[in-house]
């Protein structure tokens, strides 16, 4: 399908968004007495739900968005051909002009004791999405939240800052939710496993074109303008497994490829007829549009937001969450007449090991640098995207995949040699994007058995994409990288995290048939890692 210019959405200048910062960072913005923007709307406003994040020391950032009509526009916009659909994009049809949207936060779920209330704009030109930025709370104590339309009520969610003191915290690890290929039911489990957070390490949405043939199909060609992405996460976000999940417990997120397109790199998708920069800025819009992110995430304007953060629980652990999509290199030898990744060997492609090569960018390594050497808690987790020990292929001959960290081994060894220098208490690395489970032993040199570990890592499968690994290339894999200590691919499920002082357990949840709303689900094995000790064991 060919590229379709964006959908005529006025860009917000910086003045508008500092103007939205403010509107929505402060608490008690409602004046009893002032006349609220609030238009009789036809249908649920809260229909894609709520969610939330934990923020700085003490602080949330609260969202919901304004979408009576999302499922009789999904229903519309499913439309017999791709010409239709093409021809009806732009004609999104929501409420017009701004929306004034009350909230409220309480210390009890029945909301008798309301602490903090305010009244917050939700701009048509972001999709009348609502982002409360709210601080100076209790680090050690739940809040419940809700948002009010008129006469509608938003469900309730939970949520909390980041815990102060900690000395516990139980965390679940997520990515990969391929809407097309199950339900999203291994929320129903987590739910009952009961996190204070989600950690979801990317690929949200699959932006690409439906397949008749797949077991929960859309109807939508590969998205590519404003419109599209928000019409996606339209659809993911009414899966109601991932809605409870979310009013469940704050999500600590980065994106990774698929919230864009597959493989990008920097701003250079697969297709290079498509304006990858245009895509990338409509893919950000829609993603914050749809996320509890602070608005100060939003360095120009869609052309740049920033992911890669520290959050502290305490003195328990410090997380260093990256963002290894937005300004990494293009990978390296790419196929004639396309981009995206592929399997190469060293004869073939020296390029791969050139030094010059970034993956995370100058400014970003720099930041994670500094964080490393700053006093920090007992554990310091790395949140990324994609696998980071070494997974060299050997069947014929040794091959690497270049879209993961193993396409950039000179900043790979960047950030082992970061590790080596700064010393983090504790350092685990959490990963996903491959769809199989990895536990890992991370080494000062993967080239050099013999050298030491001085990580962990721990790479989680995905809610529901699938794999075409099987347990003969697991043990092969194996082999070839004795640092990986433990791989499964036949199960979809997530990680669930039990971080004390002394220990760090993690069970690997496996869902036994992602086609089923509720699954049953199954630990598969429990790793864990000690205190002052890299590497993890079997439990
Ligand atoms: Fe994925």
């Amino acid at each position: 399908m060919p590229a379709s210019p964006s959908p005529a959405v006025r860009p917000l200048d910086r003045r508008t968004l500092l103007k939205l910062a403010c509107a929505t960072g402060v608490p008690g913005a409602w004046r009893p007495g002032r006349v609220l923007a609030q238009p009789a709307l036809a249908g649920d406003p809260f229909a894609l739900g709520v969610a939330s994040a934990p923020g700085g020391a003490g602080s949330v950032v609260l969202w919901t968005r304004i979408a009576p009509q999302v499922n009789a526009q999904i229903a519309r916009f499913s439309l017999p051909s791709t010409e239709d659909y093409v021809a009806a994009r732009g004609a999104w049809g929501d409420a017009p002009g701004k929306l004034d949207v009350r909230w409220e936060l309480a210390n009890d779920e029945g909301f008798r004791t309301v602490v903090r209330r305010g009244t917050s704009e939700a701009p048509a030109e972001l999709a009348h999405s609502v982002h409360v930025e709210l601080d100076g709370l209790a680090p050690d104590r739940p809040y419940w939240y809700r948002f009010l339309y008129g006469d509608a009520v938003s469900p309730v969610g939970r949520t909390r800052p980041m815990p102060a003191p900690a000395t516990r915290l139980r965390f679940a690890l997520a990515s990969c939710q391929h809407y097309e290929y199950g339900y999203f039911g291994a929320y129903e489990t987590m739910r009952a496993d009961d996190p204070d957070f989600v950690v979801f390490v990317g690929d949200y949405i699959y932006e690409g074109g439906t397949r008749a043939d797949r077991f929960r199909p859309h109807p939508f060609p590969s998205a590519r303008t404003l419109f599209d992405y928000r019409l996606r996460h339209s659809l993911y976000k009414l899966d109601p497994a991932l809605q409870k999940m979310h009013r469940h417990c704050p999500w600590i997120l980065t994106w990774d490829d698929h919230e864009v397109s597959n493989d990008y790199a920097r701003d250079v998708g697969e297709d290079p007829a498509v304006d990858g920069a245009a895509r990338r800025r409509a893919a950000y819009q829609a993603y914050y549009e749809h996320m509890p992110l602070a608005t100060s995430a939003l360095v120009e304007r869609f052309g740049h937001v920033r992911m890669y953060r520290r959050l502290d629980a305490g003195a328990l652990v410090t997380f260093l969450v990256l963002d290894d999509r937005q300004y990494r290199d293009r990978q390296a030898c790419q196929p004639t007449g396309r981009g995206g990744s592929s399997m190469v060997d060293d004869a073939s492609c020296p390029q791969r090991r050139d030094p010059a090569r970034t993956l995370l960018g100058a400014e970003q390594l720099t930041w994670l640098r500094r964080e490393m050497l700053a006093p920090r808690a007992r554990w310091t987790i790395i949140t990324q995207q994609t696998a980071f020990s070494r997974m060299m292929r050997n069947d014929r001959n040794p091959r690497y995949w270049t879209d993961g960290w193993d396409g950039y081994p000179a900043e790979r060894a960047r950030v082992l040699g970061l590790i080596n220098e700064a010393r983090p208490p504790n350092p685990v690395f959490l990963g996903g994007d491959v769809h199989t489970t990895y536990v890992c032993d991370v080494k000062a040199d993967f080239d050099a058995p013999r050298s030491p570990t001085i990580a962990t890592e721990f790479c989680g499968t995905s809610i529901t994409s699938p794999t075409s690994l099987d347990a003969k290339r697991i043990a092969a894999l194996i082999e070839a990288n004795p640092h990986v200590l433990f791989g499964d691919a036949a199960h979809r499920g997530y990680l669930l995290a039990e971080l004390g002082e002394k220990t760090l357990s993690v069970e690997l949840r496996g869902v036994e048939d992602i086609t089923q709303r509720e699954p049953k689900v199954a630990t598969i094995a429990t790793w864990i890692v000690n205190d002052g000790r890299p590497g993890a064991l079997r439990a």
